[in-house]
């Protein structure tokens, strides 16, 4: 649910670029988006379709293809964009991912047109260990996702705890999908979190993974200690970049406070002048043109948008008075906060790319025939020149550009998690790790404005 704000995102983006008569003036972006389901065969098949998409399907053919596909943005997390880039690279076509994930992968595939519009997990390593350093912590636990990027993490962090003479209380690897509905499993799972959630002396515990993870862990916290005993479970959480607090409608009425306090990492971001405004505008009869509104409007408000072909009414329908500000931050937030400001910048690092392409293309048309033409020839790898190259500033002031490893590094922020009784939460920014300050340590934090969980009463 929350993260339709990735959609809104990159609609909003897209339109302010299409209204502006400065930035492409005689081209109108379009887009396409389509959910991978997070499996290998829906995400290759994807793209393929894409590229070759027929009334049948013959790949390396393009018979009757109108779109002018110029670059693909996507994926979130690491094993989609890779799939992803499995074929995009043979065509040379750019692919700008959005998320934070290892750095070491890329090298090894060697591809040749991915960006990334986050910094990479090295600096977020960094960043923890830091954190840790800073408050003197020594005794961590460390939950991890079950899969490669996790492995790779409980690698790199366990030699560096132990370096900077850090130890791990215990290592725990959780589902990367779902719930487990094993009733075995669900009871040595419960006997686990019973030991390690009543233990004193532990308190502080890593969480790397992404949204599900976080999910799993809240319901078994719930299971072993019921909605009001969790809250007095009272430990530090830190929380990698790419876990989101986030409600899916089957926990919607989970307690959050057990949360509070957290310090969670995240892709660095800024307040865009303008999206406010625009998810005001955001109105449920939108449906016909955004496929992926109904559902999201009809779970984040619990009701129905009637399908105006049928007679009847039925209960519960949705009134379009519902008020995206009224819903509480774990099922949608107003901000365009880490992975959106990601896709915004995307949408603009490649319209600009474009926009050098074509005002080259033109000086050079001009030159040869005397006369102007439109772009009807664009081949995508033409644009890696000038992505590469790309500089410009965004509507924040912050200026957007790629790093040799083809990254835009701006870094993460490090928010704490205020929780409220209605279940909703604000991050408050109470430090950063930015790669681009100069000659500095890019690690600060500011200790005097955390909110700690409330059964701490010190540091
Ligand atoms: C929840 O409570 C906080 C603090 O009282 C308030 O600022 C926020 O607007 C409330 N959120 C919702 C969705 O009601
Ligand atoms: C971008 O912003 C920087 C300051 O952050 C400023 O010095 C520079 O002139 C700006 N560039 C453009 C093209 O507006």
């Amino acid at each position: 649910m929350k993260f339709y704000q990735h959609v809104l995102a990159l609609i909003f983006a897209i339109k302010e670029i299409n209204k502006d008569q400065k930035i492409l003036p005689n081209a109108t972006l379009g887009f396409h988006i389509y959910d991978s389901h997070n499996n290998q065969q829906i995400t290759y098949r994807i793209i393929l379709g894409l590229l070759f998409k027929s009334h049948r399907f013959l790949p390396n053919y393009n018979c009757e293809n109108h779109k002018n596909l110029v670059a693909i943005i996507g994926g979130l997390e690491s094993k989609p964009s890779f799939q992803v880039a499995d074929i995009l690279t043979l065509y040379k076509i750019p692919q700008l991912t959005y998320g934070s994930f290892p750095q070491a992968e890329n090298e090894m595939k060697n591809l040749i047109s991915f960006y990334r519009m986050a910094s990479n997990e090295d600096l977020q390593y960094m960043g923890m260990i830091s954190l840790l350093r800073h408050f003197g912590w020594t005794w961590v636990g460390l939950f991890v996702e079950d899969d490669e990027s996790g492995e790779r993490f409980l690698e790199t962090m366990e030699s560096l705890l132990s370096q900077n003479g850090i130890c791990s209380a215990f290592t725990r690897r959780m589902p990367n999908q779902g719930y487990v509905c094993d009733k075995k499993r669900d009871h040595s799972v419960i006997h686990f979190f019973h030991q390690i959630f009543k233990s004193p002396n532990c308190r502080t515990f890593f969480l790397y993974g992404n949204t599900h993870t976080l999910m799993y862990i809240w319901h078994y916290m719930i299971e072993v200690f019921g909605e009001k005993n969790s809250i007095s479970v009272g430990k530090v959480w830190i929380i990698t970049a790419q876990i989101d607090f986030a409600l899916a409608n089957l926990n919607r009425d989970n307690e959050l406070q057990i949360f509070q306090g957290a310090l969670s990492f995240m892709i660095h971001s800024k307040e865009v002048p303008g999206f406010q405004e625009f998810l005001h505008t955001l109105k449920p009869d939108w449906t016909e043109a955004d496929g992926f509104l109904k559902n999201f409007w009809e779970a984040a408000f619990d009701c129905s948008i009637p399908n105006p072909r049928l007679p009847y009414k039925v209960s519960g329908t949705c009134t379009g008075e519902e008020r995206l500000e009224s819903l509480i931050a774990p099922l949608f937030e107003m901000c365009m906060c880490g992975h959106s400001y990601s896709i915004y910048n995307a949408v603009y690092a490649v319209t600009h790319a474009l926009q050098a392409l074509y005002s080259t293309n033109t000086k050079h048309r001009t030159m040869v025939t005397g006369k102007k033409e439109v772009h009807q020839d664009l081949r995508p790898w033409q644009l890696h020149l000038y992505l590469q190259a790309i500089s410009f500033n965004t509507s924040t002031g912050e200026r957007v550009t790629f790093n040799d490893n083809w990254e835009f590094s701006a870094g993460f922020d490090i928010m704490n998690l205020v929780t409220f009784p209605n279940r909703s939460f604000v991050n408050v920014k109470v430090g950063y790790v930015d790669p681009n300050v100069p000659g500095g340590n890019p690690f600060t934090i500011d200790d005097t404005i955390i909110t700690w969980h409330k059964t701490f009463n010190q540091v």
